[in-house]
Order: C-alpha cells, then structure tokens, then sequence
C-alpha cells in the first residue's frame, strides 16, 4: 500500500522512519520528484530499481543534507567541486566525485564515482536532516517515463510499489539537475539541466556538454535514430532549425483534420496553434517557465488521448539546453528545417 500525504512535519517525521527502516519514499525537490531511500542500505537501493523498473547499469544520485556530508560517500574531493558547491549548493547541481567503499556498488552501477547533490528545497532538507541519512533518489518515475513534477505525476506510476510519497505542491525549476563530471579537462556536462552551462563557467571557466548519441540529419526527418527516454505515450516530433515554427504550423495545418494533435506551445505561439486545429499546452513565455512545464505539458498531452505531440526547439542559451535535451530524447523524429 502506497500513502500519499501532506508534507506535514509529522508526515516528514513518519517518511523518516520508514527510510530507517529500508523503505521508499518518494519526496519534492526543486527539480522533480526523488524516490528515494538510504543509499548506504543495498538491499533499499535495490527496491529502488524493481520499483522503477530501471536497469541496473543506470546510476543513482545521493542526495546529502548538507556539504558537511560529503565525507560519508565521497573522497578526494578536488578545488573546483568546493568552488561549485559554495556557489549552487542547495540547488540543482550534481557532481559526479571518486566514491567511498561504505556506498554500494549497485548505488553507483560499479563506477568509481557517485553522483552527489544537496537538493534545494524545504521538504527534500528537512528529510535529509530528520533521517541523517544519504539518500539515493533518482527521478520518481517508471522507468523510461517522463520525470515527475507533481505528487499525482508519482503517484499514477509507481502507486503500489513504494511505501509513500510526500505532497509539496508542484516542483519549481521542473527539469533535472545539471550532472557535471570533473574528472576530465575541461569538465564535462553530462545533462544539462538546472544550473546551466553560462552558470558554471563564470565559476571554473569553459566546460563542454557531451554530445547526444545521434543527430537528426539535416533537412530530413531522422525516425527512431535517437535514444527516446522521458518519453510521453503519444509520438513525439520535435522541429529544429531556423524554420522551425513555420514548419510546425504547416505540419499542424496539414494533420489536425485526420489525427489528434498537441501542441506544446510557447504563449507567443499558443493561439496560432490552437487556431491552426491542435489541442495547445502552454508552456509560458520564459525558458523558465517553459521548463517548469515540459514534462507536466507531455503528461496533460497524453492524458487527453492525443496520438502525436508537437514541439519546437527553444534554442541552446540558459535553461533552453536542457530543455533541447529532453525534448530530443522525448521525440522520436526530428525534423530540420534550415
Ligand atoms: O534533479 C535530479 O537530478 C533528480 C532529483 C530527484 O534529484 N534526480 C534524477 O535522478 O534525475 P536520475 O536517476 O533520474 O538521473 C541520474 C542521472 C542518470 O542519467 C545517471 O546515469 C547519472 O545521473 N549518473 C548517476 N551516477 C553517475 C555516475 N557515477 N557517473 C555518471 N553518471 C551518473
Ligand atoms: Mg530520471
């Protein structure tokens, strides 16, 4: 039996315990939702897995109340990671760092390193501090979903399967942490998200951001050629290139009178698209409203039975590249127009 309740300091109290107990609990923080559990526990971090229906081979993050933490996972901890986490911690930054043996291998997939992050929201410290435990907390999803930004978004994939989950309203910056490895020169973005690439170099100068597994091909459209994750039910198709929102439109304009269409739309482009004869989610007019909205809009899409969901690229600066990776890894064709 799975609880949903209120994020009460009694309920936080209660998830508390059972984390002690080895249990799961799913619970807010500023990006999307963690279901987490102890990460020093193996036997809990394996329920983490069977209850998300998630590989093995795909590691967890740990989540620490607080830097004074880090001792408990992590070793050999260079300069610029203490520069990072003075400047974004709490907040939406995980770095990947050599691990201590006390974390085991099943949290880290056999890797050398662990991922770790202080979340930057109420409910996820307080949990972290009445527990005093570390916490593995990967996305609080169904394996190969889209991440969840509301309690209602967990509760309709793993109700059932993990033994709460706190409600603290919808989650704020909606995509997933920026995951930073400092172990090459320059770092390495390996996903984009909360903290965004402009951010960190003001603090330890250039870094790069590893590239997605295919491209689409230019002036075609690239069926099945990129890896789909966070991926909604309905088919996604994501327009690129500087033509984008002109090919869009004309793609809506062509299709809407045979097939059920969303849209997620920018509010610049919002009417036009509704206009045009597709069933419009709005995004907001700002990347970070559009990427507070991405997952909840691709959730809303597919409970309203549509069979295709449309979307432009909202371009690479600030939050836009995170969003540009989600929305690839969404879609599964993207079609270029230059
Ligand atoms: O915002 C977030 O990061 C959310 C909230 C709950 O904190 N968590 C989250 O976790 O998105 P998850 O498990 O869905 O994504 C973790 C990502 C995966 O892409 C995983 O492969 C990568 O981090 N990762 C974890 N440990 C790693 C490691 N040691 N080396 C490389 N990548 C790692
Ligand atoms: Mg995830």
């Amino acid at each position: 039996m799975t609880e949903l309740l209120p994020a009460t300091p009694e309920n936080i109290a209660h998830a508390a315990k059972i984390l002690h107990q080895g249990g799961l609990v799913a619970f807010p923080t500023e990006t999307v939702y963690g279901l987490g559990a102890n990460a020093l526990n193996e036997q809990a971090a394996r329920n983490i897995f069977t209850a998300k229906g998630r590989p093995t081979a795909d590691p967890l993050i740990v989540h620490l109340s607080g830097v004074e933490q880090l001792p408990l996972v992590a070793h050999s901890v260079p300069q610029a990671a203490y520069q990072l986490m003075q400047r974004f911690w709490p907040g939406p930054l995980t770095l990947l760092l050599p691990k201590q043996p006390t974390v085991p291998d099943l949290v880290t997939s056999g890797l050398e390193t662990v991922a770790v992050r202080v979340p930057a929201h109420p409910v996820a410290l307080a949990l972290l501090r009445q527990s005093g435990l570390p916490l593995a907390a990967p996305s609080a999803n169904r394996f190969g979903h889209t991440s969840p930004t509301t309690a209602q978004h967990v509760w309709h994939d793993l109700r059932g399967r993990i033994d709460l989950i706190l409600d603290g309203g919808p989650t704020t910056i909606g995509v997933e942490s920026t995951v930073l490895d400092l172990s090459t020169s320059p770092a390495r973005i390996l996903r984009p998200g909360g903290v965004t690439r402009e951010m960190l170099e003001a603090v330890i100068g250039p870094v790069t951001v590893l590239g997605q597994k295919r491209k689409a091909e230019p002036g075609l459209p690239s069926p099945g050629l990129l890896e789909k994750h966070y991926a909604p039910r309905a088919e996604m198709i994501l327009f690129t290139g500087e033509h984008a929102r002109q090919a869009l439109q004309t793609y809506v304009a062509e299709q809407a009178h045979t097939r059920k269409i969303g849209a997620l739309a920018a509010d610049e482009e919002a009417e036009m698209l509704e206009r045009t004869g597709a069933l419009v989610y709005r995004l907001g007019s700002d990347l970070e409203s559009i990427a507070r909205h991405i997952y909840a809009g691709m959730r809303w899409l597919d409970s309203q039975g549509v069979e295709v969901i449309v979307c432009r690229d909202f371009g690479e600066s600030g939050l836009g590249l995170a969003v540009r990776d989600r929305l690839t890894r969404a879609a599964g064709k993207v079609i270029r127009s230059t």
